[in-house]
């Protein structure tokens, strides 16, 4: 099996270097692509790939430095509909588009003999990013309910996208996002970026290739709600100044304003997200898929275990206990469910386990922990083999840079769109199945509930204009 090894690149090219690697890559793939300009950005400074930031909140504390951390890609804009201000999530989070310019004109600065820079754009409204022709990709990093119509938007820009996990907020974004990238031939590379993590993925590979023999069962985590319900009684507050709050509801259902609805705890509200279930799920439910070679599939059957929510009329509406059971159609059962310390994976099988989450890796029996792959075993791609640049405590510079190589070869990352697509529709799917409270049957190959019109109607959300996939 071939690796991403193969198409790896690492550090910068020279721009004729590039082309001339590309023109040879569209060949041997006989595919009728062609190096769009955009790739290399009419304006960019030298070979660069031009890259504009949207959604300075929490996550793009880790996003934005992973992707200043690559010499051959530029950050020339970075948007958010806030202004700056606290209350992330933790109350002293000071962020918003204010100060991610601040943040990457510094970065910037200090790698020049001046000491000086001021290159980086800051904007409200994502369409002006959008709208540049300078700026090669973007990486959207935005509440839930913004991925899809922000995708689709990007990719019929023309541009490369970067996108948090979970991929979309149901499963019919998820096939809209699938057909725009492949419509417009763009690169999609999903942001669940354990995916670029060596133990997460051995963890993977192991069960992959029988190492726990049978595998029987799977259990996967997802954490506690971090956050406190302004509960029944929550009345709706002014709007603070330098807040397009309009613009951050975009195609959700238009809500009074409150701030427990919007700065990080938008993950609450089932208009916004899907809750822990896919916030965690994302990742955990993710390493499922790999390990049993589902990336392009699902299981065929779901069934509450018993999840709880919270009473009517708060602000979150968001499972507050996770547990359902997911069957694949070779028998594998998954669980998932809230447990401590809120993610992780244990695969079990006929001759022992092996498990992956906050703890690291670890099996038994022991020595699958070091065992090694041989050409005849299954190897899973390794996202960046030639790291150039400190992998973080989550491998998300390397989920990056594999994203970055995949804009310049032009093949597909290490989670493209259609596989984040389907490992979100695990969570999406546990989801309904935790709100209707009886079995369903799922055909992943029609993406279909199987004789349950309730639960297909489901699958999908109106979008408020003029917002449109
Ligand atoms: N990979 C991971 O492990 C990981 C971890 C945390 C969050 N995430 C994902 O990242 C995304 C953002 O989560 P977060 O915790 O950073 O949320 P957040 O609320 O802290 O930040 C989101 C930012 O997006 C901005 N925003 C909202 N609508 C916008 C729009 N239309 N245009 C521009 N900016 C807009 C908000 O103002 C906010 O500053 C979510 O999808 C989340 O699931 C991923």
């Amino acid at each position: 099996m071939k690796t991403l090894e193969a198409f790896g690149t690492r550090g910068s090219f020279p721009r004729r270097t590039f082309l001339k690697r590309a023109a040879t890559l569209s060949t041997i793939a006989g595919a009728p692509w062609l190096v769009p300009s955009s790739v290399l950005g009419a304006n960019a400074p030298g070979n660069r790939i031009t890259v504009g930031f949207i959604g300075c909140g929490n996550q793009s504390t880790i996003d934005l430095p992973a992707f200043l951390g690559h010499d051959d890609c530029q950050v020339l804009a970075v948007c958010d509909v806030n202004t700056a201000s606290f209350g992330y999530k933790t109350p002293d989070q000071f962020l918003g588009r204010k100060p991610a310019q601040e943040r990457v004109n510094a970065f910037y600065a200090s790698h020049k003999a001046s000491g000086s820079y001021k290159g980086c754009d800051a904007c409200n409204d994502f369409r002006e990013v959008l709208a540049r022709t300078d700026i090669d990709a973007v990486a959207i990093v935005v509440p839930d309910h913004w991925h899809a119509p922000m995708v689709a938007m990007a990719a019929r820009a023309g541009k490369d996208v970067y996108c948090e996990k979970p991929l979309s907020l149901t499963v019919s974004d998820g096939q809209a996002m699938v057909k725009a990238v492949r419509q417009h031939r763009r690169i999609l590379q999903t942001g669940s970026h354990y995916r670029s993590s060596p133990d997460y993925r051995r963890a993977c590979q192991l069960v992959r290739n029988g190492r726990i023999g049978q595998v029987k069962r799977i259990l996967t985590q997802v954490a506690e709600i971090n956050a406190v319900d302004p509960g029944p009684g929550w009345q709706p507050m002014p709007v603070p100044d330098g807040f397009d709050y309009e613009l951050w509801l975009g195609p959700a259902p238009w809500a009074p304003y409150h701030k427990d609805r919007c700065l990080y705890r938008f993950r609450f509200n089932l208009d916004y997200s899907g809750g822990q279930v896919t916030n965690f799920g994302a990742h955990s439910n993710d390493a499922a898929q790999w390990a049993l070679d589902m990336d392009g599939s699902g299981p065929v059957e779901f069934e509450d275990l018993g999840s709880e929510w919270p009473p009517a009329g708060g602000l979150y509406n968001t499972a507050t206990k996770t547990a359902f059971r997911a069957r694949y159609a070779n028998g594998v059962e998954l669980v998932c469910q809230t447990a401590k310390p809120g993610f992780g994976i244990r695969f079990e099988g006929s001759d022992g386990w092996v498990e992956y989450g906050y703890q690291g890796l670890k099996t038994h029996p022991e020595s699958l922990k070091t065992s090694t792959f041989g050409p005849n075993d299954i190897l899973l791609p390794v996202s960046n083999p030639n790291r150039t640049v400190d992998a973080g405590k989550y491998h998300i510079p390397d989920h990056v840079r594999n994203f970055l190589d995949s804009v310049k070869s032009r093949r597909d990352p290490i989670e493209p769109v259609e596989v984040g697509h389907r490992s979100a529709s695990v969570c999406h799917l546990g989801n309904i199945v935790m709100r209707l409270k009886r079995k369903l049957r799922w055909d992943p190959a029609r993406e279909q509930f199987v004789d349950d019109a309730e639960a297909n109607r489901m699958l999908a959300r109106p979008i408020r204009l003029p917002w449109r996939l």
